[in-house]
C-alpha cells in the first residue's frame, strides 16, 4: 500500500452544536493511511446539504456523544482519485487520476478517506460543481418515490409536493413526471413560484402565501388528493390533512419548516403518515437498484441540467456566510464548498 502521508486541509467540530459556533477549518491536517478496500479523493468541492448542518447540531440525537479526536462533516463530494488501498478499485471501471463523485462521511476536507464502493464515475461534461450535488439529493428523491408506490393501494394520477423549489423537490418532480405522475407542485411565495416555472416549466405551481391556494390545489387535483409528498412539516401539515382524501397518505422526508408538525386531522380522517430517509437507502434497496439510483443522477445532470444550476460557491475563509445561505429564503440553488 502506499503510504502517502500528505496534508489536508479540513472543517471540523469538537462538539456538537450551533454551526457557526462548533465548526472551525484546520490547515496542514497529516492524512491517515488507507484501510482495505479505500481510497483517497482530492476533493475540489463539497455540497453543504441542510441535513449536513442538522447533523452538526446532532438536533436528532440527544445526548450527544464527545468527539475528542474531531468530526469532519460532510456526505457528498467530487473530486479525483489520487490512491487507492490494494484492489480496493478493482472492477470498479475507475482508476488513479479519474474523476469521481461520492456520497460517505467526512467529506469536508481537502483529501477524503472514502470506501472505493461510494465512488462513482463522473463524465467529462459535468463540472465538479455540479458532480457534488447530484447524489443524495437524486438518491433521496428516488428512494421516495419507490417507497411511496410500493405502498400506495393504487397509483395515483396526481401528486402534491410541498417544497417543490427545493432541490429535492425538484427532483422529485422529474422522476414524477417521468413515472407518468402528474405534480402539483407548492411554494410559499410569488417569487419562488416565478423562479421554479423557469427552472421546471408547467402548469400547477401553487404558492401557499395567496388566501385560495387550498381551493387551487382541489381544483388542480380534480378533488382527489390521494398522496402529498412533504418536505416541510410543521404547520402546513395540519392544512395538507385537511386537503387529503379520506385515508390518504403523507410521504414525509424532510422538515424544512423546523418546527413540530400538526397532526390534528391525522385520526379523524384515517391518514397515513409515512417517512422516508436515505439513511435506510443501503438496506432497502437491491445492488440493482442502488446502481441504478446512482446511474439515474448522472444521467438527469446531463439531461435536465437547469436542475443543478443556480448554486453559490464559497471558499473556506467564507464558511459563515455559506452556513447562513444554506437556510437563506429565495435559495436559487445548492450551497458548494471550494477546496
Ligand atoms: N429523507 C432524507 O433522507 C433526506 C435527504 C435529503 C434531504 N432531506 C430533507 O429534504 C428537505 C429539502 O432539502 P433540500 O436540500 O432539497 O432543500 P433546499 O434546496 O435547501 O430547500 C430550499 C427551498 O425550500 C424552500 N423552503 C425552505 N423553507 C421553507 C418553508 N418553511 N416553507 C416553504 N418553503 C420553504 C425554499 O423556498 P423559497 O424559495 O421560498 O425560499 C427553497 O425553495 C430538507 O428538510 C432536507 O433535510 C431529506
Amino acid at each position: 500500500m502506499n503510504s502517502v502521508t500528505d496534508l489536508s486541509r479540513r472543517i471540523v467540530q469538537y462538539r456538537f452544536g450551533d454551526p457557526h459556533a462548533v465548526l472551525r477549518v484546520e490547515e496542514d491536517v497529516a492524512v491517515p493511511p488507507l484501510s482495505e478496500g479505500e481510497v483517497r479523493v482530492r476533493v475540489a468541492r463539497s455540497i453543504i446539504h441542510p441535513g449536513d448542518l442538522q447533523l452538526v447540531e446532532a438536533r436528532y440525537s440527544q445526548p450527544t456523544p464527545a468527539i475528542p479526536a474531531g468530526r469532519v462533516p460532510g456526505l457528498e463530494a467530487a473530486g479525483v482519485v489520487e490512491e487507492a488501498a490494494p484492489r480496493a478499485l478493482d472492477g470498479t471501471g475507475i482508476a488513479l487520476g479519474s474523476r469521481v463523485a461520492f456520497f460517505a462521511p467526512g467529506a469536508w476536507q481537502s483529501r477524503a478517506v472514502v470506501p472505493a464502493a461510494s465512488l462513482v464515475a463522473v463524465p467529462d461534461d459535468l463540472p465538479d460543481s455540479v458532480a457534488t450535488q447530484i447524489l443524495i439529493n437524486t438518491i433521496t428523491a428516488r428512494h421516495v418515490l419507490r417507497t411511496a408506490l410500493r405502498a400506495l393501494p393504487v397509483t395515483p394520477r396526481r401528486i402534491v409536493q410541498t417544497a417543490a423549489a427545493s432541490a429535492v423537490g425538484k427532483l422529485i418532480t422529474v422522476l414524477a413526471l417521468k413515472n407518468g405522475l402528474a405534480p402539483i407542485r407548492l411554494v410559499r411565495s410569488p417569487e419562488s413560484a416565478r423562479r421554479l416555472s423557469t427552472v421546471l416549466p408547467g402548469e400547477d405551481i401553487v404558492d401557499t402565501s395567496s388566501s385560495d391556494w387550498q381551493d387551487a390545489v382541489r381544483k388542480a387535483a380534480g378533488g382527489d388528493v390521494p398522496v402529498v409528498f412533504d418536505g416541510l412539516a410543521g404547520a402546513l401539515l395540519g392544512d395538507i390533512a385537511a386537503l387529503l382524501n379520506m385515508g390518504g397518505t403523507i410521504v414525509s422526508y424532510g422538515a424544512l419548516a423546523g418546527r413540530m408538525a400538526d397532526l390534528n386531522l391525522f385520526v379523524p380522517k384515517a391518514l397515513t403518515l409515512r417517512s422516508v430517509t436515505i439513511g435506510t437507502w443501503r438496506s432497502d434497496t437491491t445492488p440493482d437498484e442502488r446502481n441504478e439510483d446512482m446511474t439515474e443522477a448522472i444521467r438527469i445532470a446531463r439531461a435536465v441540467p437547469e436542475i443543478h444550476g443556480g448554486y453559490r460557491e464559497f471558499d473556506l475563509t467564507d464558511l459563515g456566510a455559506a452556513i447562513d445561505a444554506v437556510s437563506a429564503p429565495g435559495k436559487a440553488g445548492n450551497v458548494i464548498l471550494k477546496f
